[in-house]
């Protein structure tokens, strides 16, 4: 399963792509909004920290406009996927760029129909947002397991890539079910790494070998 970062914080994405944790990035306007700078600066600086696919979306809403923009941001550079809504015009919109071979990541997924249209326009990625689902008191993972089965059965490449992470718990279901992709908050990245018993162990040998000195 590849591992993508869920942020547009270039300090914490530097930090993870260090441990050679990351295949990729996914950023949306919410995350450009929080670092206060434009979304051309920040896609610019991520490219050059992550060699995978960086996910930027488009704030254009009707199909030419979308494509208008989308394909001024794959110009940025080559590992620029451009994410578009699952709405019908972001359909269309990912049907006409997929023709010209630029990456598409729909997002906002949140059926399993939804997703396996995304794949018949021809979406490099879907992004179904499971803990969106799970904060209604839906099933996210459900939504995960359903879009696996259904591309499965017919063979579709589009890749499923999960979103709206909330938990650790998240990523290690998502693995068991056989997301292509899982895009990881820092906050959860830190958490999959740390366990208290790793600290109380490594405290204790570093005792050790001091006492012995
Ligand atoms: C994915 O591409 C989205 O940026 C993200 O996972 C949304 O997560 P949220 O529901 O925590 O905002």
């Amino acid at each position: 399963m590849k591992f993508f970062i869920d942020t547009a914080d270039t300090d914490a994405i530097r930090r993870f792509a260090a441990m050679g944790l990351l295949d990729g990035v996914t950023t949306n306007p919410s995350l450009i909004a929080k670092t206060g700078r434009s979304r051309e600066e920040v896609i610019v600086e991520v490219c050059d920290l992550v060699d995978g696919p960086v996910s930027a979306e488009v704030v254009a809403v009707e199909r030419q406009a979308m494509v208008d923009e989308g394909l001024a941001l794959a110009e940025i550079h080559p590992n620029v996927t451009v994410k578009v809504p699952l709405i019908p015009d972001g359909l269309a919109a990912c049907r006409e760029m997929t023709a010209s071979n630029v990456k598409v990541n729909v997002t906002l997924c949140f059926s399993p129909v939804q997703a396996l249209l995304a794949a018949k326009a021809g979406a490099t990625f879907i992004s179904p947002f499971i803990g969106r689902l799970d904060d209604l008191g839906q099933d996210g993972l459900e939504l995960v397991a359903d879009i696996r089965e259904i591309y499965d059965n017919y063979g579709l490449e589009t890749e499923l890539l999960v979103a709206s992470i909330r938990s650790t718990a998240h990523v290690r279901y998502a693995a068991k079910l056989g997301a292509d992709v899982v895009t990881v908050p820092p906050k959860i990245m830190d958490q999959l790494i740390h366990h208290p018993l790793t600290d109380t162990g490594l405290k204790q040998f570093l005792a050790d070998h001091e006492a012995q000195q």
